[in-house]
């Protein structure tokens, strides 16, 4: 059963794909675009209802400049702001975000207070903090996308190094979604085989290292990343609407696990109609805890940068 509305704060290449997605698996009756940008969202959404048309798809878009259209959505998913060009990182978007996501979640606060917010505006972890804070959403309705996609990637990786069928593969990619993210190689499995077991130290680290490099990549030869972000956020919202309980790796606010509070970082969760219905601990070693810590410790140093210029 699809739910009633799903909004998408950002009508650029992410939500206006994401509203693709939507429509195409037929996720939602309503999918609204909400962008600053006069006209975009309208034009988006009009030639969303033509693709409809042409599938049969039931699904209605909706575009607008007006918050109030979000009312009584479901979910809301913000792609709303600056994406990185060649050569930047995520965290150098920090500061033109961060407001950005800040007045977007005060709207979806004041607009949408019952829905589930899925955070993938970069520096992810930081905006799906700010996310959490402004619109004060109990942590389960809050939820940044990021290490879904950097698990995508990492099982490409190991697909095509031991030339079999990604889905053969299962791969876990946890911990900031930036540059010290961290692929578990002990964690992830080939045939059910672990990861870890069968790939040399060099190749374990080669496979690693291409996946922390990989979106870099593909910004550098396209200008962006978007099928495989676009997907994973479909994919994110697929697990809510129909209650999958699905287990994926999304940026979550802690309260204790991992030994970490008032932080936004991946980790493994389980996802339902309430949004984060589990956090899952995982038993990491002494080497993975030093990588998912640092992470930790980028995000901190981060959340603490836009708190001192006082944006939250
Ligand atoms: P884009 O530039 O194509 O679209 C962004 C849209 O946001 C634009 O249409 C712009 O007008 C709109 N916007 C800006 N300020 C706004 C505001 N205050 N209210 C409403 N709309 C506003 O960018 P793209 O490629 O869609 O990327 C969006 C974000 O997603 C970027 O920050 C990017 O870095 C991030 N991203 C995150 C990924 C993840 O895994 N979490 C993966 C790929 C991108």
């Amino acid at each position: 059963m699809p739910v009633n509305k799903i909004s998408i704060i950002g009508a650029g290449r992410l939500g206006s794909l994401t509203g693709y997605e939507i429509v195409y698996r037929e996720l939602a009756k309503e999918v609204v675009l909400i962008d600053i940008i006069k006209n975009l969202p309208q034009g988006e959404a009009m030639d969303l209802n033509q693709m409809a048309s042409e599938k049969g798809k039931s699904t209605y878009a909706k575009g607008s400049n007006d918050y109030k259209d979000i009312a009584e959505s479901d979910i809301v998913v913000i792609t709303a702001g600056f994406a990185r060009k060649p050569g930047m990182t995520r965290l150098d978007l920090l500061k033109q975000n961060a407001p950005i996501v800040r007045d977007v979640a005060s709207q979806v606060a004041k607009y949408a207070p019952n829905s589930i917010v899925i955070t993938v505006t970069n520096p992810m972890d930081v905006m799906t903090y700010v996310t959490y804070k402004v619109t004060g959403f109990p942590r389960e309705r809050v939820i940044g996308m990021g290490g879904q996609l950097d698990s995508a990637r990492y099982r490409e990786i190991l697909a095509s190094m031991f030339n079999v069928s990604r889905s053969s593969v299962k791969a876990l990619v946890i911990g900031e979604h930036g540059e010290n993210m961290l692929p578990l190689a002990r964690f992830s499995y080939i045939g059910g085989l672990r990861a870890s077991d069968i790939l040399s130290e060099d190749k374990i680290k080669e496979a690693e290292e291409s996946t922390r490099k990989i979106a870099a990549e593909v910004i550098a030869l396209k200008g962006a990343t978007v099928f495989a972000p676009i997907s994973c956020i479909a994919s994110l919202i697929e697990a809510i609407v129909k209650d999958t309980k699905e287990i994926i790796p999304a940026s979550v606010y802690l309260n204790g696990e991992y030994g970490l509070t008032d932080i936004c970082i991946g980790v493994p969760i389980v996802v339902g109609r309430k949004g984060v219905e589990k956090i899952i601990e995982l038993n990491l070693n002494e080497e993975e805890k030093l990588r998912f810590y640092k992470g930790a410790e980028t995000i901190k140093n981060a959340i603490n940068e836009i708190k001192a210029i006082a944006i939250i």
